[in-house]
């Protein structure tokens, strides 16, 4: 493990030298960065030291001490709360718009299936989603009778051209938008702000995949006044799989049925017939046991990213990004397909590569150089996801290696073409 300090310095006025110090000292804290170049938070973030102790300090105390014992329960309510708590400040939400779920699709689930839709109603998504919204998307056509809109959306589009065509697609009956505000195939930054706001003056919910966002770009959806809005624990945020968090505005909470139920939904109920529902809380859209180990660990990734400070994260993030830009581009061969433009160009960086299939250059990175990325194949293209623990020798590295295949040639790793969905 390298010699980065133990305590890195607070978020707040940290000079330059002292920023460095703290994404040399996350890296650190990464044990899988001292052994391969791990450039796929896109799919599932690395984690850190504090996230897998977390976890294991709570395994921990339900082998000792039982799950059901009372300092075991207490600890379970604090953390939950403490979950919930810190999720609010992270979306710029207040803790009682705050679900656990699982992951993002569960959270998108529950919006698009609770909203009231009738046969006909207009639901716009994109042509650049992940099956996380497309399938939730298509089952409103194939259940409910949606009119399903799918805007065609291109990695060069810049937001002029995509609101354009969101106004397009939106019409003057649009019940429902589900779009993701980062695309985990083009890695643009969709102008959601805009489109929101015309979804609404359409009378339209519009609810967010967010599996690209959190963790990655600072968010405050209350400013945005998105309806819902659903982020998973285990890609930029680097948290444990299997938890999430769903945002529903205050407002909208009574209108949004939950799909799937349990005691949490009753305000009070016996076995006689007496059942009341709760309307207006936001834990109606929970559902009986979740993991506390899992949910330990996602509050430390939420803290040690609200302590790298996000305007920070987002900032390093991009800078990484114009690097491989400027690195990539110098390769004949090379093609970019993630956005260039300012207000688009996140922390995920694409690129197909002249005469080599990206499904197969995927996996030779990993094989030739223990390389961790992903290629998207609607895009054509191998998908590296640069995040702070990452730096400009990872790009070097991964660029360097391209560069050989390109001149050398690359031998059928026999992992091509199988299917990646994160
Ligand atoms: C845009 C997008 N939506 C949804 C998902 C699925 O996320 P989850 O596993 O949290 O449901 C992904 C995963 O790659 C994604 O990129």
């Amino acid at each position: 493990m390298s010699a980065a300090p133990d305590n890195p310095p607070a978020a707040n006025g940290r000079t330059p030298e002292e920023q460095a110090a703290r994404w040399e000292w996350i890296r650190a804290q990464t044990p899988v960065m001292q052994r391969l170049t791990y450039l796929n938070c896109g799919f599932s973030g690395a984690r850190s030291l504090g996230v897998a102790e977390a976890m294991d300090r709570r395994a921990h105390l339900e082998l000792e001490e039982g799950p059901t014992t009372r300092n075991v329960m207490d600890d379970k309510m604090a953390t939950m709360t403490r979950l919930r708590e810190l999720g609010a400040q992270m979306l710029g939400a207040d803790t009682d718009e705050i679900a656990i779920t699982g992951n993002t699709t569960e959270g998108v689930n529950i919006a698009v299936n609770g909203v009231d839709l009738k046969p006909g109603d207009r639901v716009v998504t994109t042509s650049i989603e992940h099956g996380g919204g497309m399938i939730p998307a298509y089952w409103a056509r194939e259940r409910r009778g949606a009119d399903l809109a799918i805007v065609p959306l291109r990695h060069d589009d810049g937001p002029g051209a995509m609101i354009e065509k969101f106004d397009q697609a939106l019409g003057d009956r649009a019940a429902m938008v589900i779009v993701s505000e980062i695309s985990y195939s083009t890695g643009q930054l969709l102008p959601m702000r805009q489109v929101i706001d015309m979804a609404h003056q359409r009378g339209a919910t519009v609810i967010i995949d967010g599996a690209q966002t959190a963790g990655h770009v600072p968010l405050d959806l209350h400013a945005l006044g998105v309806d819902a809005y659903a982020v998973p624990s285990h890609k930029w945020l680097c948290g444990p799989d299997g938890m999430g968090l769903l945002y529903v505005r205050k407002d909208r909470i009574a209108d949004i049925a939950p799909v799937k139920v349990s005691g949490r939904l009753a305000a009070e109920w016996d076995h006689e017939g007496d059942f009341v529902p709760k309307t207006d809380d936001v834990l109606k859209y929970e559902v009986s046991t979740m993991s506390t180990p899992a949910a330990a660990g996602m509050v430390v990734a939420i803290e040690q990213y609200l302590g790298h400070g996000p305007q920070a994260v987002w900032d390093r993030v991009r800078g990484l990004t114009r690097y491989a830009e400027e690195r990539f581009e110098r390769i004949p061969g090379i093609e970019i397909r993630s956005s260039r433009q300012t207000d688009m160009r996140t922390g995920l960086f694409l690129f197909a590569a002249e005469g080599l299939d990206a499904t197969e250059l995927a996996p030779w990175l990993w094989q030739e150089g223990k390389v961790v990325c992903r290629s998207v194949k609607e895009a054509g293209a191998v998908r590296l996801s640069l995040h702070v623990y990452n730096n400009e020798a990872d790009v070097e590295r991964t660029a360097e290696l391209v560069e050989r295949a390109l001149k050398e040639g690359i031998m059928s790793t026999g992992a091509g073409g199988r299917p990646e969905e994160g």
